[in-house]
């Protein structure tokens, strides 16, 4: 069987399958080499999906056993093409088709149908076809495959059969199939307020972009109690705690300026894929063995309301897929209260290589190739975002626009006593408002400008400003390019206290003269900003402004996702003033230990003056020291 002129041919046997849909028949006497289902497959699937329902499906259903066979790929074709691209109506007729396969006397053509129907969405009379499939007996390889095609379409049916035969079918399609009957019946929440239970050991990640980490562990010595929590560390990219006592997520969710919190479950090797299989059944154990520990299950049992629900991921470390089974099949075995599913689930389990050392323990040289395993809610919308009714594409990193309100000292940055101010602030390039909206969370913000190019950017804004209700902020949102906003948003000379912003930084959306762009935004903010006041931005160059009335007070490398800008601060001085002398507590930073006063300059190693104290905080919650 063959394909010519883009019409299945049955009844050429051997089977020549090398043609194309413009093919021409083979010279008899030079037969194509016999190809794989898979090559029909692929030409198959180039059919209109209308030639392949009408003239391919009918010729399959009226071919021999033999030829049906040969042409099993059309199952798969027919099951991708409808899915993806058929209307409600062909998907019904094209399931109705698939179940009556399900009926076929070839165990070859049952199983193709069952690894299509659950991608066209199966259905209660499919799932009883299968179940019954099960009941007859079916043979150890397709009792395998119904258990893959059950744990995508099975539902209260299929766990009764489970139960009812105790082991017919592997214990993973018991657990996917229970984890999605209770994602139906209660897709369940995370228990913010809930008292998590105190574990030996226990350790808390607060995850964050490298190079903010600093602010992170500012804010956790500001806000967290010393009573619960002892701040055990900090290095790029990581604070981690020590609670004392149990403790709730919404305690830790006070802080704004971490990304993502884990709990640490222990840690593996981080290159499973290139080792013996010895090797590999020890790190599925112990990867299981971290998923069913006490800790991940107490936290779990105790955060959920519902069903525990958790999703594997790996960063940087490939999918692992042909370990995943066996993992999360062991963890099951050893933690069934708690269940693998990949969808809408509130927890995750992160496997996150610790390179170079970090928060696994152990030499550096053993840390090397580990990788740490933590527990992490999964949280969508974050909470701390609850004002966010919409966003855009170039929306600014929420945790990093936290860190620049920090840094700016919002409410009493404008005083040189530091005394508390009311700041007059603007975002030249506000997008969906969110350095605007988290400076006015921390009050002390009379009025917030947020001018824009785009103006659908400005409708969010507005909207995730109303949302925030920041009643004691008078917000101002004006749809025009930065340069026009003393004439379009009536921006006055001198008027400004503190200008905070993430500008285009040329990558997501480009920027012809990215130099000019900031060059114009330089002199907008010397004449913009009043003596005192602040210019925090993300700054995507290495250049600073030439006007020497904006002097650096701060510059600190950020990744911002793999890629390295510097979040900067300057401060608006009367030209030729010296900088102030008493060194602020950013001052102390870049510029005091390694600088002496200037931008660190291109080749210069990165001052990094918050990391280079991420070894041990002393004192546990003692102010990061320079070295
Ligand atoms: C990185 S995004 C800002 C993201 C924003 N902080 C947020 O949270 O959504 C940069 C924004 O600058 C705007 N923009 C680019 N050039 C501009 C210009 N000349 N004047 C004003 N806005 C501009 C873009 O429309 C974009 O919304």
């Amino acid at each position: 069987m063959k394909l010519v002129h883009g019409m299945l041919v049955y009844g050429m046997l051997p089977a020549v399958y090398g043609s194309t849909t413009h093919a021409t028949l083979p010279r008899a006497s030079q037969p194509l080499p016999m190809k794989s289902d898979q090559d029909l497959y692929k030409q198959l699937r180039d059919l209109p999906k209308e030639q392949l329902w009408t003239q391919e499906v009918a010729r399959f259903d009226a071919a021999s056993p033999r030829e049906r066979m040969e042409g099993v790929a059309l199952i798969r074709a027919v099951g991708m093409i409808f899915s993806r691209f058929g209307t409600d109506e062909e998907k019904e007729a094209v399931r109705a088709w698939l179940i009556t396969l399900l009926k076929d006397p070839q165990e070859k053509i049952r199983r193709y149908a069952l690894a299509a129907l659950p991608k066209i969405g199966a259905g209660a009379e499919a799932e009883m076809e299968m179940l019954s499939l099960l009941k007859e007996g079916a043979q150890e390889r397709e009792k395998k495959h119904l258990g893959r095609a059950l744990e995508k379409v099975g539902g209260v049916a299929t766990l009764a059969v489970i139960e009812e035969s105790g082991g017919a079918l592997p214990g993973i399609t018991e657990l996917k199939v229970k984890a999605a009957v209770s994602r139906r019946e209660n897709p369940g929440a995370v228990k913010m307020e809930a008292l998590l239970p105190l574990e030996d050991g226990m350790r808390i990640f607060l995850r964050c972009r490298k190079g903010l980490e600093g602010f992170v562990l500012e804010e956790a010595e500001e806000v967290l109690s010393s009573d619960v929590f002892d701040i055990e560390r900090m290095e790029p990219g990581c604070v981690t705690l020590r609670p004392k006592k149990p403790f709730s997520l919404a305690m830790l969710y006070k802080l704004r300026c971490f990304a993502t919190v884990g709990f640490s479950l222990g840690t593996v090797d981080a290159g499973p894929s290139a080792q013996s299989d010895i090797q590999k059944s020890r790190w599925v154990e112990s990867l299981a063995r971290c998923i069913g520990s006490t800790c991940a299950r107490s936290i779990m049992l105790e955060g959920t309301e519902g069903a525990a629900r958790y999703r594997l991921e790996f960063a940087g470390l490939g999918h692992q897929r042909g370990m995943v089974r066996q993992v999360i099949d062991r963890a099951y075995e050893l933690s069934p209260e708690i269940l693998n599913d990949s969808r809408q689930s509130l927890w995750s389990v992160d496997v996150i290589p610790v390179a170079g050392g970090g928060s696994g323990g152990g030499s550096a040289a053993y840390r090397k190739s580990m990788a740490s395993v933590e527990l992490r809610p999964r949280l969508y919308p974050d909470p701390r975002l609850a004002y966010r009714q919409d966003d855009i594409a170039a929306a600014s990193h929420p945790p990093l626009a936290a860190c620049m309100v920090r840094l700016a000292e919002v409410g009493k940055g404008a005083s040189p006593e530091g005394r508390e101010v009311q700041e007059v602030i603007w975002d030249p390039f506000c997008g969906s408002g969110l350095e605007l909206i988290e400076s006015a969370l921390r009050g002390g913000v009379d009025t917030a400008y947020g001018t824009d190019l785009d103006d659908k950017a400005i409708e969010v804004a507005r909207a995730n400003f109303a949302a925030a209700r920041l009643e004691q902020t008078n917000g101002i949102f004006t749809v025009c390019d930065f340069r026009d906003a003393r004439r379009e948003a009536e921006i006055a000379a001198g008027s400004i206290s503190l200008m905070i912003s993430n500008p285009p930084l040329g990558r997501r959306v480009r920027i012809p003269d990215m130099k000019g762009l900031f060059a114009d935004f330089y002199t907008a903010a010397a004449r913009a900003l009043r003596i005192g006041g602040r210019l925090v931005f993300v700054n995507p160059l290495r250049t600073g402004p030439e006007d020497p009335s904006l002097k650096l007070e701060f510059q600190k490398t950020v990744d911002l996702g793999g890629f390295n800008c510097r979040l900067e601060m300057y401060r608006k001085v009367v030209p030729h003033e010296k900088a102030k002398q008493s060194l602020t507590r950013h001052q102390k930073g870049p510029l005091a230990s390694n600088t002496q006063g200037k931008p660190r300059e291109k080749g210069q190693p990165d001052p990094a003056w918050w990391s280079r104290v991420g070894k041990s905080v002393k004192g546990g919650r003692g102010k990061p020291r320079p070295e």
